[in-house]
């Protein structure tokens, strides 16, 4: 069933804490969670989970199950179809703020922590930067996009193991003799929740970039506008996807990863059928933006 699942929240270890907070904060707009390391894109207490460490990466992955039902369910079939489930105490359930929890790691080397009833904020929701706010009800907090050298395991378990569907694919030749392959999952509307990127070799970096959606389209211009002002990389500029519609454009964080800022996004339906391939990432746009950028930075 569209809707078993949402993404609820990432963790990610990074060298520079203060740094990438300032970034989730000034640049994304999103505003602190329950404690100092975690960051907020709505209702919800927490989204993003930091901790310091010397990996820039992603550290955990948590997906939101609907109700006990979808919880259950999802864990049975992770189980059935062979993949070792570690249940979690209670503490380790209250530190993630969530009243059940069970982890599995991942072909991509990625701890994915299926849970239960992730805590509501006690403020109500408002980023001073992002007026509109998140795109997030009945479609978790945003994407994440890994990429893997175990792609066919990392597909397997995704599909046979969390239950996600394949939305669509994009292979395309990025440079000569150079492809690039990714697939597209959805366990509710949103058109990915997760993408992984077949990678030739061992990256540095797992997590490519995760995403989060604005409901107003301006919200994305005055994103950019504080990632060009903040002096930040801007990996791709203003540009727009085939296969999800969305508009956006992604800024290079502290920690090498990449935030994609996006609007618009079409949405999946029930019984979806247009699982099919893309030939390019881009419709236009998403340029890398190449220095001189002479912005001043934010101290
Ligand atoms: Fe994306």
């Amino acid at each position: 069933m569209l809707g078993d699942l949402e993404l609820g929240y990432l963790g990610v270890e990074v060298p520079d804490v203060a740094a990438f907070g300032g970034f989730l904060a000034d640049v994304v707009g999103l505003v602190p969670g329950d404690d100092p390391a975690t960051w907020r894109n709505d209702s919800k207490t927490r989204r993003i989970v930091v901790t310091k460490g010397p990996r820039a990466d992603a550290s955990f992955l948590g997906f939101e199950a609907a109700g006990p039902d979808e919880w259950a369910a999802t864990v049975a079939r992770l189980e059935h179809v062979g993949y070792r489930v570690v249940h979690a105490t209670t503490e380790e359930a209250d530190l993630r703020r969530v009243d059940r929890l069970a982890s599995v790691e991942s072909p991509w080397g990625v701890p994915v922590e299926v849970a239960l009833g992730l805590a509501e904020a006690e403020q109500p929701f408002a980023s001073p930067l992002v007026a509109g706010g998140f795109v997030t009800e009945g479609e978790g907090f945003g994407h994440v996009v890994f990429a893997t050298t175990e792609f066919e395991a990392s597909h397997r378990f995704v599909t046979e193991g969390l239950g996600l569907r394949q939305t669509d694919w994009v292979e395309t030749e990025i440079a000569a003799g150079i492809e690039l392959e990714i697939r597209f999952y959805h366990c509710n509307p949103r058109h990915h929740s997760l993408g992984l990127a077949r990678a030739p070799f061992d990256l540095p970096q797992r997590l490519h970039h995760l995403m989060v959606e604005v409901a107003d389209r301006n919200d994305v211009g005055y994103a950019f506008d504080r990632a060009w002002n903040a002096g930040c990389v801007v990996a791709s500029g203003l540009g727009h996807h085939p296969n999800d519609e969305m508009f956006s454009f992604y800024v290079a964080s502290p920690a090498g990863f990449q935030v994609e800022v996006g609007h618009g996004a079409r949405l999946v339906t029930e019984g979806w059928n247009q699982n099919r391939r893309y030939d390019r990432i881009s419709t236009w746009g998403h340029q890398p933006i190449q220095p001189p950028h002479e912005a001043p930075k934010v101290s």
